[in-house]
């Protein structure tokens, strides 16, 4: 076992030769959207995100599905689009849906089970950056509000469509410029938050972090002034609060929008200070919108400043 349950990591990583690893991994969750067929390539992007996560590729997937059974407000050809959604995903990704399970369950849940390869020598752990990484983000964040004022129906338009754009995008191509310029450490943004799965990256490390350089959704920090918060973003910022040190003037909105909730979020990196430009400059080639946020510093208690 090369990656297993201790270290809070993105997936399992498994020794089968010299060569060979096997990544595992299995992700589900209930609707984030209305439309069937974005839900399943949202679960399926987010799925297939703890492979990239690892610096690996994947090779196949299988369904995880709960779906309830002859009901007349979810009916069976909803499943198909969830299905589809999750099947197309998988297939820009390279790989096929092999099978899977389906349980009667009153609320609908998609994921997927998935497993990857890696060289053995070759994956990335959340720990493994060093004092003077810079870190490197991939997507903006934002979706658990826009996705909390959907629900609601208070989102507009351009909000919308840009978290489920963001969500339904792959890291695929992120992996690969983190591959070939070589990074140093890797974990992707869900639940915990951007600042909850930086605290994962913090081994003997602290960092810091510039606000106005994190790429936020449009529409974002309007929604969460307005108290369009997830349950599960506020629970995030209580749990950092002990290790987070905000400098005066970042009010609770943006304290909040730091911890938010994400639903299929980017990768974070960390990577040495000479091949930043590097990164930045083979993630916008490859069209992957990605931002420097901040540096990992030497401060052994693992804090997170944040600055303006
Ligand atoms: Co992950
Ligand atoms: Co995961
Ligand atoms: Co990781």
């Amino acid at each position: 076992m090369l990656v297993g349950p201790k270290t809070a990591d993105d997936a399992a990583v498994y020794r089968i030769s010299d060569e060979l690893a096997l990544i595992q991994t299995v992700d589900f969750f209930t609707p984030v959207v209305d439309d069937p067929y974005q839900f399943g390539a949202i679960a399926a992007a987010n799925s297939l995100s703890d492979v990239y996560a690892m610096g690996g590729r994947p090779v196949l997937a299988l369904n995880v599905v709960g779906f309830p059974r002859g009901s007349d407000v979810t009916p069976m050809s909803m499943l198909a689009e969830i299905l589809r959604g999750g099947a197309e995903k998988a297939r820009e990704a390279g790989i096929d849906i092999v099978g899977g399970h389906t349980v009667d369950d009153q609320e609908p849940k998609y994921g997927l089970c998935v497993t990857g390869f890696v060289h053995p020598k070759a994956y990335w752990t959340n720990i493994g950056g060093a004092a003077g990484d810079r870190l490197v983000l991939t997507k903006p964040i934002g979706t658990g509000i826009v996705t909390t004022a959907m629900k609601a129906g208070t989102a507009g338009e351009d909000a919308m469509r840009s978290a489920v754009t963001a969500m339904a995008t792959l890291n695929r191509a992120a992996a690969e410029v983190g591959r070939k310029v070589g990074v140093r450490a890797c974990t992707d943004i869900t639940g915990f938050g951007l600042l909850g799965h930086l605290r994962e990256m913090l081994g003997g490390v602290g960092a810091r972090i510039r606000l106005s350089a994190v790429p936020i959704l449009p529409g974002a920090r309007e929604l969460a002034a307005k108290g369009a918060i997830p349950g599960g973003s506020r629970r995030n910022k209580e749990s950092l609060d002990r290790i987070v040190n905000y400098h005066d003037g970042i009010d609770e909105v943006d304290r909040l929008l730091l911890c938010d909730a994400q639903t299929s979020g980017g990768l974070l990196f960390a990577v040495e200070p000479g091949r930043t430009t590097d990164l930045l400059s083979g993630l916008s080639e490859a069209g992957v919108p990605a931002a420097a946020i901040g540096e990992l510093v030497a401060e052994p208690e693992g804090r997170i400043e944040v600055a303006p």
